[in-house]
């Protein structure tokens, strides 16, 4: 019989963080630990008959493993139909659009987003539910509350699928299909943007200097910038997916993505840079000699979005991630729509798209994104920079001073302390939330502190709370400093403190931004001692 039934104990520490669950390859290489956690997963769905599932990854180490042994447990499970991407590739925001468009109950992905790859890298799996977002925290409970029950795996006992050339396959009852990656995708972005005003501003000797960072944006960008838009060969760089992502770290920041700086602060330098990170949601965006900071990003787009063909009507509203800048609230104002702010983790948006509340959502860790799909979206980032450009006829700088201009400045930046202790910054954390309730009120390192709390979200569509998302200490000017945990980190905890400041005057805007916002770097010191705890002088990571 090839569907098999096996035995299986559970493994500890299955819980889904931020996106889905992310270990060290060399955890997910011991024998049935991504086994167990697909087999919660799939217990915890309802029955698949008559079901399509989407699966693919960002291409990393482990990737094409991992793929067969889903496909197999899918066969198991009784899906008629698995969808998977040549090769086993799908970027983030492919599987959400492939999900949509072909009606698939849910879709897996596999990728650690960010997170270098390679033997010695990470990995992660996280699955999307029917309207291409990620699942919500009540399914992913339930599936780590399943990993701790199991005794048993269903599996097929089979060869391995052919994933390299397009076409249909049979696997016991279920059709596995392999799809062009790209396609779907691709006419989803052609229904959005002014392709025509983006050509003619390629067509008139625009440059752009794409950074795909090696990793499964770069058959993305390729397809679209150099072939549909015409942008010259070689606009996208570092754009075969590796396995290691090159040995770097695929994340689109200043600090990682330095190479794609220099480029665009040297002489001569292209009009616009931009990159993705490892499965492609990320973005960053760069003018010549200009960094956009995400939070300043989100707003340009949200400020200019009638500008898009798909969003000339407006927008129904906007949301951000609450450590995110407040630089999108004073444009949602300004434009008298509704601004949302909720926990960080893109699964927070889903609701309200769905609800029809909100249309753009940005976060502060380089993720913007549309109704279009249920992820964020690098290509589309950028694709809608170049939409504004072309029909602006300004500068990436140009668009971010008028928006200074007209909003202040929201000096912003954030300080991430990674791999200490887990008991060392579980200890800050609880001694800082001990002290909430007396710092309202008070004066700290000379600053007055008008509010300090616990971040709690209740969601304005299903009524569902989530607590303790993040301590704020919020000054009387606005001026803010948040402190959170990563949920996305492999190794020990990583503290990320995130340093807000507006600044309405333009004459002072141009300072530095570590600079401005020390006085808040002494403020975060005082109330939360992170010398003393983490044994670290300073950030290991400022972005
Ligand atoms: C992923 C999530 C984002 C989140 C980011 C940082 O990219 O999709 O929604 O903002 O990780 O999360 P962290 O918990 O590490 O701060
Ligand atoms: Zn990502």
């Amino acid at each position: 019989m090839p569907i098999i039934t096996l035995p299986t104990t559970p493994f500890d520490g299955q819980r889904p963080g931020t996106s889905g669950l992310r270990k060290k390859v060399t955890v997910f290489q011991q024998p049935r630990y991504l086994e167990n956690f697909v087999q919660a997963l799939f217990d915890v769905l309802p029955d698949a008959a008559g079901q399509t599932l989407v699966v693919g990854g960002d291409g990393r180490f482990h990737n094409r493993v991992a793929i067969q042994t889903i496909l197999r447990m899918a066969a198991a499970k009784g899906y008629a139909r698995v969808l998977v991407g040549q090769g086993g590739i799908l970027s983030t925001p492919a599987v959400s659009a492939v999900i949509r468009k072909h009606g698939a109950s849910g879709g897996i992905v596999l990728s650690a987003s960010h997170n270098p790859g390679g033997p010695d890298g990470d990995f992660g799996i996280k699955y999307n539910v029917a309207n291409g977002g990620p699942a919500p925290e009540k399914v992913t409970d339930a599936v780590y509350a399943r990993t701790l029950q199991l005794s048993e795996l269903h599996t097929a006992d089979t060869p391995d699928v052919a994933l390299d050339a397009l076409g249909t396959s049979r696997l016991e009852g279920t059709d596995i299909v392999v799809i062009d990656p790209v396609s779907d995708y691709a006419e989803v972005m052609r229904g959005l943007f002014d392709f025509a005003a983006i050509r003619t501003l390629f067509a008139g000797g625009f440059r752009l200097r794409y950074d795909a960072m090696w990793a499964v944006g770069g058959p993305y960008a390729k397809a679209l910038l150099e072939g549909a838009l015409g942008a010259p060969a070689g606009t996208v760089v570092n754009a075969e997916p590796l396995e290691d992502f090159g040995g770097l770290h695929p994340d689109p920041n200043p600090v990682n993505a330095e190479d794609l700086i220099a480029h665009l602060f040297a002489d001569n330098a292209p009009d616009m840079g931009a990159a993705s990170d490892g499965d492609a949601d990320r973005n960053m965006v760069v003018g010549r000699k200009f960094v956009v900071s995400p939070s300043d990003s989100l707003a340009v787009l949200a400020a200019h979005a009638t500008r898009v063909p798909a969003y000339q009507a407006g927008l129904a509203g906007v949301a951000r991630s609450m450590p995110t800048s407040t630089a999108v609230d004073r444009v949602a104002k300004a434009l008298g729509i509704p601004c949302f702010e909720t926990p960080t983790g893109w699964k927070f948006f889903g609701n309200l798209m769905d609800a029809g509340k909100v249309t753009l959502c940005g976060e502060e860790s380089y993720g913007t994104g549309s109704s279009h799909v249920r992820e964020k979206d690098g290509l589309w980032a950028v694709l809608f920079w170049l939409n504004l450009v072309a029909t602006t006829g300004q500068t990436v700088e140009q668009l971010v001073r008028a928006l200074w201009k007209e909003h202040g400045r929201c000096v912003y930046s954030r300080h991430d302390y990674e791999a200490i202790p887990t008991d060392k910054a579980d200890a800050l954390m609880r001694e800082l939330r001990a002290a909430l309730p007396t710092l309202g009120g008070t004066t700290v390192a000379g600053l007055p502190i008008a509010l300090a709390d616990d971040f709690a979200y209740t969601d304005p569509v299903d009524g569902s709370v989530s607590q303790k998302q993040g301590v704020r200490v919020v000054l009387t000017d606005g001026s803010r400093v948040v402190f959170r945990l990563s949920g996305t980190g492999t190794e020990g905890a990583t503290l990320r403190v995130y340093l807000e400041r507006h600044e309405p005057n333009p004459a002072r805007q141009d300072l530095p931004a570590q600079e401005a916002l020390q006085p808040l770097v002494a403020l975060a010191e005082a109330v939360a001692k992170v010398r003393a705890f983490t044994g670290m002088d300073r950030p290991t990571v400022m972005t």
